[in-house]
This record gives structure tokens, sequence and C-alpha cells, in this order.
């Protein structure tokens, strides 16, 4: 039996959206993208939203928005997608690593704390694997150092934790639409934020800091464009903003198949030994975006390529972005995140998707139980 890593579930009403969308005149950002940044708003009901190209452009955006630039340092996680840190590079600023929670692999609110120096501006948590990160305590670092939290929730729309949604205690949250998010368009993105001048800014910033879009310009009298200020090419169009809608609409129908599903992995994997899993703290609901299993270290790598044989498509998510080869020219070093180094040595992903059949994850589970046994007694 074949399992996909990942399959999307675009269906008839995404379909029909598109094709309305590509029969318009205005395939660039317009109408579509502002119905998708209202749906979502309507959906979080909190703020506002403004729609992008993706995740690590509407984290760019935030960071620039925020005046965030050369000389400050932003405190983030090791243990997320290179595009986490990649941002705060982008924007000039210096990325500073804290460890991990062993039990959630989310940033650890302590480590946090003594990573703050005078230079610091911001902390960007990655809700990982689709789990919120504890936003109170975060909340309360960064309110004792006037800092601002800009929430890395690629993973993480619909989760609920301690009565709070991304975004909703930090300053703004990014969203991924990206191809193997909870909800799709291929590449997409969105920032969100209570803040409305904060997002005014941020809308500039997306399409070089012009103070009209291209559909404000087609759309009435015509009046000259000017460009108060410096900015970047990350508006979202109309061909792929037109996917998101009817997708909304169907986010929380979506995530309680993949709770169910991960809830079905979490039983089983917990007979298995040698198996670990992250857990969910007290009080928090997970999107549930991937459902991890942690491993022997010098298993893991032998465990995915037997996985793959077997045609499990399999992933890991993630090898601590302080080790990639990029950042260890920057000076990072083994030793320095003992928590997220061990997560990131035993982790790998397994299928998790509305379109996973009950049968195909009892076989996960099965063949992973037979690799590890045959590994283990090798
Ligand atoms: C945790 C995390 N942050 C940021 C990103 C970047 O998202 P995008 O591909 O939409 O730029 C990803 C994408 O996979 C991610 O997993």
């Amino acid at each position: 039996m074949k399992v996909e890593f990942y399959k999307h579930n675009l269906g008839p009403e995404e379909l029909a959206a598109i094709t309305q969308a590509c029969q318009g005149t205005i395939l660039t950002t317009g109408g579509y993208a502002t119905q998708a940044e209202a749906a979502m708003q309507a959906y979080l009901g909190y703020g506002a939203c403004l729609a992008v190209d993706s995740c690590t452009a509407a984290l760019h955006l935030a960071l620039l928005a925020y005046g965030i630039g050369p000389g400050d340092e932003v405190i983030t996680t090791p243990m997320s997608f290179a595009a986490t840190a990649n941002s705060i590079i982008m924007a000039g600023a210096t990325p500073v690593f804290a460890d991990v929670e062993a039990f959630t692999a989310n940033l650890d609110a302590a480590q946090a704390e003594a990573a703050v120096t005078p230079r610091t501006k911001a902390i960007m948590p990655v809700h990982l694997y689709g789990q919120m990160c504890d936003m109170r305590a975060l909340r309360a670092v960064a309110d004792r150092h006037n800092l601002v939290i800009i929430e890395d929730a690629a993973h993480c729309i619909e989760a609920v934790r301690d009565g709070l949604r991304p975004g909703e205690l930090g300053d703004c949250a990014c969203l991924s639409f990206y191809a193997t998010k909870n909800i799709t368009c291929g590449e997409g993105g969105m920032l969100v934020s209570r803040d409305a001048d904060f997002l005014a800014r941020a809308r500039c910033i997306s399409c070089h800091g012009i103070d009209r879009s291209a559909n404000d310009r087609y759309g009435k009298a015509y009046q000259h464009w000017d460009m108060p200020m410096f900015g970047w090419k990350y508006n979202l169009d109309n061909i792929r903003a037109s996917l998101l809608p009817p997708q909304i609409l169907k986010m929380d129908a979506w995530q309680k198949r993949r709770e169910e599903l991960s809830l079905r992995y979490m039983a089983q994997l917990a007979g298995i030994p040698g198996v670990d899993f992250p857990r969910l703290a007290q009080n928090s609901k997970s999107a549930h975006h991937l459902q991890t299993a942690w491993v022997a270290p010098d298993l893991r790598d032998r465990v995915l390529v037997r996985l793959q044989e077997l045609g499990i498509g399999v992933a890991v998510n993630y090898r601590p972005i302080h080790l990639l080869q990029y950042y260890r020219g920057l000076g990072f070093a083994e030793g320095m995140f003992p928590v997220a180094e061990d997560i990131g040595s035993r982790t790998l992903s397994l299928p998790l998707y509305v379109k996973l059949a009950d049968k195909e994850c009892d076989h996960v589970v099965e063949s992973l139980r037979s690799v590890l046994a045959g590994l283990q007694a090798s």
C-alpha cells in the first residue's frame, strides 16, 4: 500500500472559484484577495488580515513594519523551518536562538527571557506542528522587556490554547498557505493583527511602498500614486487568493478529521517500544498540522529510508536551524541548544491529512512498528 506524505483537499468549490477568478479582469491583487482577508478575519474573530504571497513574506513584512532592522536582535526557536530565522536576516536584523521545551518542542519562555539583551526588539515564536506556544508566558516576557511578538503560525491557524488563538496575544501572526499546509493555494500567506496602523504600513510595504494598488488605480478615477516608503513585492494575486475562502469555511471540519487521525496515531504509537511523540499541553487544542514520531537518533535515518522503501511518505520537521550549513557559518555549533538538537536527531513526520484513511494510518503505524523491531534486533 502506497501512502503519500501529503494530499491536498481542493475540490469542486475551489475549482469553481479559481475558474471564476481566471474569467475576471483583475488577475493580480483585487476582490478575491479582499474576500480571503475578510474570510480569515471572520474565522479568527479578531483584528484584520493582509494577504501576501508567502508566510516568509509575512514574517519579513512584520519585522519591517515594526521598524526592526540592522543592529536589532530577534529571539526565535532553532526548531523550525529555515524561513523563520531567514526572515530576520532578510530584515537585516540578527537571529538569536533560544532552546525549546522537551515535551512540546515549542520555544521555551524561560530560555527566551534568558536570551534578551539591550538590542532585543522582538520574539518570534513558532507554533510547531500545530500546537500553540505558551503565549501567556511569552507575553509576560515581552512585556517585561518591551518587545513585540511576531507569531510564526505557519502550522497553526485553527488552534486555541488557554482561550487564545494564534495572533491574539502576540502583536501579529503570520500564516502560510504553502502547498502542504492545512489550507493551501500553492504558495501564499497572511499577516493578521489587531493593530490597524501596523497593518496599513505592512500593506504599503507589501507592494513596493506605493500608496495605491493596481486594482485601485484601475477601478477608480485616475490618481497618481506616490511611494512614501521603500517596499517589496509580496502581494497575493486574485488567482491564488480565490482558492482560500471556500477552504476557510471547511477549516474546522478538516481540523476535526486530522485530530481524529492524530489521536488514532498517538494511541497506537504509545504502544511501540522506542517511540515517543510531542505532548499536548493542558487547555490546548492543536491545529494538528504534522504528526511527529520520535525514535532513537541512531535509528532515525534508517527508519526514514525503510519507510520510504515501503511506499510511505515521510519528512523531517526539522533538523535545527542553527546546525544548517549557512548558520554554522555564522558561528552556531553543536551543543548550543541541546533540547532542539536532541529532538532534531530523533524526529520524523508521518502522513497526516484529511484524505488519509483510517486503514492507511494503521498501515503506517504497523510499518513503523515492524521497521523498528527489525532495526532494533539487528
Ligand atoms: C514553521 C514555518 N515557518 C515559515 C514557513 C514559511 O512558509 P512559506 O512557505 O509560506 O513562506 C514554513 C513553511 O513551510 C514553516 O513551516
